[in-house]
C-alpha cells in the first residue's frame, strides 16, 4: 500500500467511532452519501455561531461577511474543477436539481420536436427522468448508447448515434451502480467534431478522480456536495459562460432579476441568474471547507489509494464462491457491487448490518442497469478515502458467514 494517511484521515472523521450495536462501524455506503470531516462540520457551526446573515444585501457586517464567505467558496469550486471563471460556477440543491435546470433552460430553450439527446445504459434516473420530462414537453427523441455484459460503454455504438439531430450529449461520468469510469474525453471530442454539446454527470466521480472541465471541454459538469465529504443539500452546475449566457433563467425570483417592474423583469448576469432566492448558505461554506479539506491530501494521491481498496476488495471478492460481481469494466471507480446466490440483496444487506457494516442494497435509482442484468438489484460497497484494507476484510468475514448461514 502507499503511505496514503487513512488513520489520520479517520481520525477526522467522528463518525467512524461510531459503534452499532456494541461493534465498530465499517461505513462501506459511500457512493451514497459520504461522511462529514470535523473541518466541516466546524466550519458550518463556525459560520452560524460568528458569520451567519443573508447574502447580497445588506451593508452591514455580518451580511458582507456571509456573503464573502459564500462567494470564497464559488472560488474554491472553480479552482477544484479548474472551471475558467467562478461566475460559470452555479450553486443548486444537488446534480439532480443541477440536470433538472440543465433540462428545463438550455434544454426547452434548444431541443425542439425530432431533436435528439443521447445518454448511456448506465444512468442514474436522475440523467434519464429529465430527459423524459422534456422529450414529452418537446418532442424529442432520448437515444441510449448501449454497454456490455462488464458494464463498458459500446463506444463505436455512442459515435454511431451521434448525428445532426443530436442537441446534448448527457453522460455519466462513472456509474454509481457498476462504478464504470466512462471514456468522457473521447465522447467529447467526438459530439463536440459534430457540434453537439456534452454534460457530464459528475456526482460519482467528483469524490475519486481529478475533474478538470477546462481539459475535459465538457459544456456543463454536476456534482453534489454530499458525496464530496460535504453538506447535503447543496450541489454545482458548471457551464461554460457563452452557454450559461444563452439560457433563460429557471426559477424567478429575488436575487436573479436586475430591474423589476410590473411590466417587464430583466436578469441578473451569472451565476446570479440562475440563483432565485436565499440559497443554502451555511452548505455553500460547508461545501467549501470539504474542498480545502480533499486538498490537504490531493484528488490524484486520493484516487491512487482507491484504486488499491479496489484492486483488494475485488480480488478478495472474486475468490468466494456464488459470489458474483456486477460491473467489471476495465476503467473502474470504488464501486463494488455483487449478487450472492440464493440469497437476496436486502437480506445481505439487513445480515451484514447486524455486523455493523453498511451497504447498500437495491437497484441503486438505476433500474434500467438492473434489467439490462436480469437482476432486481445488487449489494454494492462503495469505498471512500477513509475506508481500510481491514474494514474491507470484515466485509468479505461478513459476506462468508452469510453464506455459511444460508447453507
Ligand atoms: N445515487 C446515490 C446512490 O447511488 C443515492 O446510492
Amino acid at each position: 500500500m502507499t503511505n496514503f494517511p487513512v488513520q489520520q484521515i479517520r481520525a477526522d472523521f467522528p463518525i467512524l467511532a461510531e459503534k452499532i450495536r456494541g461493534k465498530p462501524l465499517v461505513y462501506l455506503d459511500n457512493a451514497a452519501s459520504c461522511q462529514k470531516p470535523n473541518a466541516v462540520i466546524d466550519a458550518i457551526s463556525d459560520f452560524y455561531r460568528h458569520d451567519y446573515a443573508n447574502i447580497h444585501r445588506g451593508v452591514h457586517t455580518l451580511s458582507v461577511r456571509a456573503t464573502d464567505k459564500f462567494e470564497a467558496a464559488r472560488e474554491k469550486v472553480k479552482s477544484f474543477i479548474n472551471a475558467a471563471q467562478a461566475k460559470e460556477i452555479i450553486f443548486v440543491r444537488g446534480a439532480t436539481e443541477a440536470i433538472n435546470l440543465i433540462a428545463q433552460t438550455f434544454g426547452k430553450a434548444n431541443i425542439q420536436t425530432g431533436d435528439e439527446i443521447i445518454i448511456t445504459a448506465m444512468e442514474h434516473h436522475s440523467n434519464i427522468v429529465p430527459w423524459q420530462m422534456l422529450s414529452e414537453q418537446t418532442g424529442a427523441v432520448l437515444k441510449v448508447a448501449p454497454m456490455n455484459m462488464q458494464g463498458e460503454l459500446l463506444y463505436p455504438e455512442f459515435e454511431a448515434l451521434l448525428n445532426d439531430k443530436t442537441r446534448l450529449v448527457a453522460v455519466v461520468h462513472m456509474s454509481n451502480a457498476l462504478g464504470t469510469i466512462n471514456p468522457v474525453k473521447k465522447m467529447i471530442d467526438a459530439a463536440h467534431a459534430k457540434g453537439i454539446p456534452v454534460m457530464l454527470d459528475g456526482a460519482q466521480a467528483i469524490p475519486h478522480i481529478p475533474v478538470d472541465v477546462q481539459a475535459l471541454d465538457c459544456d456543463f459538469y454536476v456534482f453534489s456536495g454530499h458525496k464530496l465529504y460535504g453538506p447535503s443539500g447543496i450541489g454545482v452546475l458548471y457551464g461554460k459562460q457563452a452557454l450559461l449566457e444563452a439560457m433563460p433563467p429557471y426559477q424567478g425570483g429575488g436575487d436573479m432579476i436586475r430591474t423589476v417592474t410590473f411590466e417587464k423583469s430583466t436578469y441578473a448576469g451569472l451565476p446570479h441568474k440562475f440563483e432565485a432566492g436565499t440559497p443554502n448558505i451555511a452548505d455553500v461554506v460547508g461545501l467549501g471547507a470539504a474542498i480545502d479539506y480533499l486538498n490537504n491530501f490531493g484528488m490524484d494521491a486520493i484516487a491512487d489509494y482507491e484504486v488499491e481498496l479496489l484492486a483488494y476488495a475485488t480480488q478478495q471478492a472474486e475468490q468466494i464462491k456464488g459470489l458474483k460481481i456486477i460491473g467489471e469494466a476495465a476503467e473502474k471507480g470504488a464501486i463494488l457491487s455483487f449478487t450472492l446466490e440464493r440469497i437476496h440483496p436486502h437480506d445481505i444487506g439487513t445480515m451484514l448490518d447486524s455486523l455493523s457494516i453498511a451497504i447498500r442494497a437495491g437497484h441503486h435509482c438505476a433500474m434500467p442497469v438492473m434489467d439490462f442484468y436480469q437482476i432486481p438489484a445488487t449489494a454494492r460497497a462503495s469505498f471512500a478515502m477513509y475506508n481500510t484494507l481491514e474494514e474491507i476484510d470484515v466485509l468479505m468475514g461478513g459476506i462468508k458467514g452469510l453464506i455459511e448461514a444460508f447453507g
